[in-house]
Parts: structure tokens; C-alpha cells; sequence
């Protein structure tokens, strides 16, 4: 016989599938995907080559508007002993890496969070990191990974490193219990090659994924990631290129679907609603306001074989690119 509580468990779990932004395709293309994430010559190998590049587009997008770490006290009562426990260490900001896939940018970044206070700030001034995915496999391997390097497994322990197998939706979900609704927040959240893979569904878009982005980030902090236009070359060179058979192609076949790659300018309009959006507060909707000192920052990025992934100023239609919103104060 089904006990009510069984019922009510399954019923939740339902619930939270149907408002997933999961497709069931992409976990499992991702799942198989998991074993090689770490070979540098593997099917992951274009997302090695352009880790570097995002630590320098992150400090870039730093420089030119630090995220004001001045809210951090009224936010709420987690963020103030985080600060004053932190008081003396320039490395403080928060970051959320949603899709973090293996770990290939979140263990990066971790390398970056200094062991001792009083450490100089580094460039993008990670003090901790939550890390999330959805792909159980990916997960596990992000974890065993981390174990290899005795630095990254010490902020793990001290908790300042954190993976969690859960989507965003679960992520916002757990927020909205915290603190009447409005938990801690992040300085930057990093969503790199995730977008291009959310399902459109009933209760699931791009625009909305990115809205629940914006809601985890604190004000003036940054929203940043990478994705890929939807123009001709792009499909010339991310479906027919990139996913030809060895040795011509770098992706394994699947890995993308040309109609959900997305185009900066379409980017920016979902940035600019999702402010108004993730603004918005019972019943009382926000307007152009939720858009005062907002920032957009696209750059393309193009990967040239034997030299890797270069910055290209006015390429962004071209394919790759590199995005980043920041949220007014
Ligand atoms: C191309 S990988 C990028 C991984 C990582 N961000 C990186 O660049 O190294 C895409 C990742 O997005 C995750 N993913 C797919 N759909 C997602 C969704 N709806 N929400 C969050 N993550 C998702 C997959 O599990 C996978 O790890």
C-alpha cells in the first residue's frame, strides 16, 4: 500500500521534474561524457583550452565595476560573520558556478582562494565557491578530482569549495525557505557553456533560466558566461566542424543543437528583462528602474587551431563569445 508520505515525496519529486530546466537527453549525453572530462585531449579539450581565458575575462569584467561588497551587511546575518571573518582578507567575494559540469573552471578557480588571510587579493578575488550540476556523473568526477590536489581538498574542507549534484531551480527553491524568502546571494555567478543546453519546455526558457541566475546575484554583483551565436559560420563551424568524425572534429557528436544557440543581441534583451523580472517582489512589479546601472560586456572568442582560444574584438556573431551582466547597485 502507497503511505501518504510516499505519496507526498513523489509527488514533490514530479513537481520539481516538471519544473525542470533538465532535459533527460542532455543528462545522459553529458553522463557519458563524464570518465574523459579530465583528459586534456579528450572530448572536453575546447573547454580546458578556454579556461584560461575565462579567469581573464572575469578579472576584466571586475576591474571595470567591482561587485559592492558595501551591502554585504544588510543582506543578511550569514553574510556579515562571512565578512567580518574575513575582514582582513581581500579575497572575499561569493561565487556560484551553475553547469560546473567535471570542475575543469570551478577547481581553477578554487587553486585561486588563498590559504592565509592576509594573502594579496588574486584576480578574481574568489573567497569561496558553490558549484552546481545537474549530471550526477559529472559530479562525482568533480569531487574525485578535487581530491588530487591537496590546496583545493583543503577549502573543501574549510567548506569555502562546495559541489552539490542539484539544479537551479532546486538552488532557488532552497533560497526562497532562507530568511523570509531571500537568502544569501552571490558576488558572481558564472554560467559557461550552459545556456545553449537549458530545455524549453512548458515551464522551462533560456529567459527564465537566466532570471533565476540574476536572483541568486547580489546587487552590483556580476552575472558571466560564454556561449554561441546562431548564425551561419557558427553552424558551419560548432555542427559541421566541430562535431565531424575524428580528426577533423574537437566535440563529440550530440554535443550541440544549432536552434538553441543563442545571439548577443537576444542575450542582452533576456539580461535586461531578467533584472525586471528577478526584481520584481510580491505583486509589485519593477520596471526600467531594476535596469539603473546595469552593465553589458560581449566579446567574441575565437579557437585557432595550434594557438588555442583568442579574444577577437567584433566576432561575436561569428560564433564563440564571452558575455557578462552586472547588476545595478
Ligand atoms: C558544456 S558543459 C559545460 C561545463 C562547465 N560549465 C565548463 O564549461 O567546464 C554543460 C554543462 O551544463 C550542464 N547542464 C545541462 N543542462 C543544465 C541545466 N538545465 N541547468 C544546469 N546545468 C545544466 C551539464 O550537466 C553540463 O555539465
Amino acid at each position: 500500500m502507497i503511505t501518504r508520505p510516499t505519496l507526498h515525496k513523489a509527488t514533490r519529486i514530479l513537481n520539481r521534474r516538471a519544473h525542470s530546466s533538465v532535459s533527460a537527453d542532455e543528462l545522459s549525453h553529458f553522463s557519458s561524457l563524464a570518465s574523459s572530462w579530465w583528459d586534456p585531449m579528450g572530448p572536453s579539450r575546447v573547454l580546458h583550452l578556454m579556461n584560461p581565458l575565462r579567469h581573464d575575462f572575469i578579472a576584466s569584467c571586475l576591474a571595470s565595476g567591482p561587485p559592492s561588497t558595501t551591502n554585504i551587511t544588510s543582506d543578511n546575518t550569514s553574510d556579515k560573520h562571512d565578512t567580518n571573518s574575513n575582514k582582513n582578507n581581500k579575497n572575499t567575494l561569493r561565487y556560484l558556478d551553475v553547469g560546473c559540469g567535471g570542475g575543469i573552471f570551478a577547481e581553477s578557480l578554487a587553486r585561486t582562494i588563498p590559504s592565509t588571510p592576509n594573502a594579496s587579493a588574486t584576480r578574481t578575488q574568489a573567497g569561496s565557491i558553490t558549484a552546481i550540476d545537474p549530471t550526477t556523473a559529472l559530479i562525482q568526477i568533480a569531487r574525485d578530482h578535487a581530491r588530487t590536489d591537496p590546496h583545493v581538498t583543503s577549502h573543501v574542507q574549510t567548506g569555502k569549495f562546495t559541489y552539490r549534484n542539484c539544479t537551479l531551480e532546486d538552488l532557488i527553491a532552497e533560497k526562497q525557505q532562507q530568511q523570509g524568502g531571500d537568502g544569501e546571494k552571490f558576488d558572481v555567478v558564472t554560467l559557461f557553456e550552459v545556456i545553449e543546453h537549458v530545455d524549453t519546455n512548458a515551464s522551462s526558457s533560456p529567459l527564465g533560466f537566466l532570471t533565476n541566475c540574476l536572483r541568486l546575484l547580489r546587487p552590483g554583483g556580476w552575472l558571466i558566461g560564454s556561449t554561441i551565436a546562431r548564425t551561419f559560420p557558427s553552424f558551419l563551424v560548432n555542427q559541421v566542424i566541430a562535431e565531424a568524425p575524428w580528426p577533423v572534429g574537437v566535440v563529440p557528436r550530440g554535443t550541440h543543437e544549432w536552434s538553441k544557440f543563442v545571439n548577443p543581441d537576444e542575450l542582452e534583451g533576456w539580461a535586461q528583462e531578467g533584472l525586471m523580472r528577478a526584481a520584481d517582489k510580491g505583486g509589485v512589479v519593477a520596471g526600467a528602474q531594476a535596469l539603473d546601472g546595469m552593465r553589458w560586456v560581449c566579446e567574441g572568442v575565437v579557437y585557432f587551431p595550434g594557438f588555442g582560444w583568442k579574444l577577437v574584438p567584433g566576432s561575436e556573431n561569428w560564433g564563440n563569445y564571452f558575455w557578462a551582466v552586472r547588476k545595478g547597485v
